[in-house]
């Protein structure tokens, strides 16, 4: 059995930067170097569309935006492109407008629109993509209330359009581990806890340390793991003409080597990624 991510948040792709500072500690940003790849996200999104659709997309919609950084990275990578967030909580929305927003330029941040909204509501924005990434989705663990997420991502969507959402799993999922990864300036750890096979719910949490300090559970996931067959019946069901799964290959160390192409056939790994792709 091969290995893949040893971190099931973690793309490859990783983004590197600035140190974290000792003394200083700044949860969104420490998420977004450990967890986040949205530079290179957004890149994958784009050509994922174009691959598809033989054209280019304009409007993205970003469900369970938080900070909305791919949002920002989407803005950025065309001037063109538009994108709306949308996210319950206002605290990583304020987050992402005093930190990413206000970096882009006035005319970039006019192609910006952001929703203090519920995902489930049925009037969101019309866009060509709509994202739901880093798993966030799986705080829904009844089916019907899945499939009415779906329906509601469907009827948003343009005529072309397509939704994307990325799955993990693998035997490591349903174990209790606890990861660790070292950053500069920081200790990322990646806590798995209470895997219930019954239910399939399972509880994560992310720890930090920062000089010297370990900072527990600063971000809680409460989720049912799903997988890629059920989510794709469901989207079927929610209307979805299509789906495609884009799987992961791998390095020659075995872990994940960031590159996802669509495949109908997926490896037996301990912990894997992918993409789910739906066209209307
Ligand atoms: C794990 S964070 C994801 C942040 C970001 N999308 C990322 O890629 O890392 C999950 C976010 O989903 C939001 N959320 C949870 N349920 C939601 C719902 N029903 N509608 C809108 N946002 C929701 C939370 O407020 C939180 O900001």
């Amino acid at each position: 059995m091969s290995k893949k991510n040893s971190s099931h948040r973690k793309k490859v792709r990783r983004r590197v930067g600035k140190k974290a500072s000792k003394g200083s500690f700044d949860k969104y940003d420490l998420y977004r170097r450990a967890v986040q790849s949205a530079e290179t996200d957004v890149e994958f999104i784009r050509d994922t569309y174009k691959e598809l659709k033989k054209k280019s997309a304009t409007v993205v919609r970003e469900d369970f935006c938080g900070t909305f950084a791919l949002s920002t990275e989407w803005i950025k990578l065309g001037s063109r492109n538009i994108a709306n967030g949308v996210d319950l909580d206002p605290e990583p929305m304020t987050y992402g407008r005093q930190h990413y927003l206000s970096k882009l330029s006035p005319e970039q941040q006019r192609r910006m629109h952001l929703f203090e909204r519920n995902v489930l509501d049925p009037d969101l924005p019309k866009s060509d993509i709509v994202l739901a990434m880093n798993f966030s989705y799986f705080c829904f663990k009844n089916r019907d209330v899945m499939k009415l997420y779906f329906t509601n991502v469907y009827k948003s969507l343009n005529k072309d359009g397509i939704f994307i959402a990325d799955c993990f799993g693998g035997k490591q999922c349903h174990s209790a581990i606890e990861d660790t990864n070292k950053f500069d300036g920081f200790t990322y750890y990646w806590d798995q806890t209470d895997f219930d096979p019954v239910t399939n719910e399972a509880f994560f949490y992310i720890h930090f340390r920062v000089g010297g300090q370990k900072i527990e559970r600063v971000f809680s996931y409460d989720w049912r793991l799903w997988s890629i067959p059920e989510l794709r019946e469901i989207m079927q069901e929610a209307g979805f003409k299509k789906t495609h799964v884009y799987w992961e290959g791998t390095a020659r160390d075995g872990s994940g080597n960031g590159v996802f192409t669509r495949t109908e056939r997926g490896e037996s790994c301990d912990s894997w990624i992918a993409y789910i792709v739906a066209e209307k």
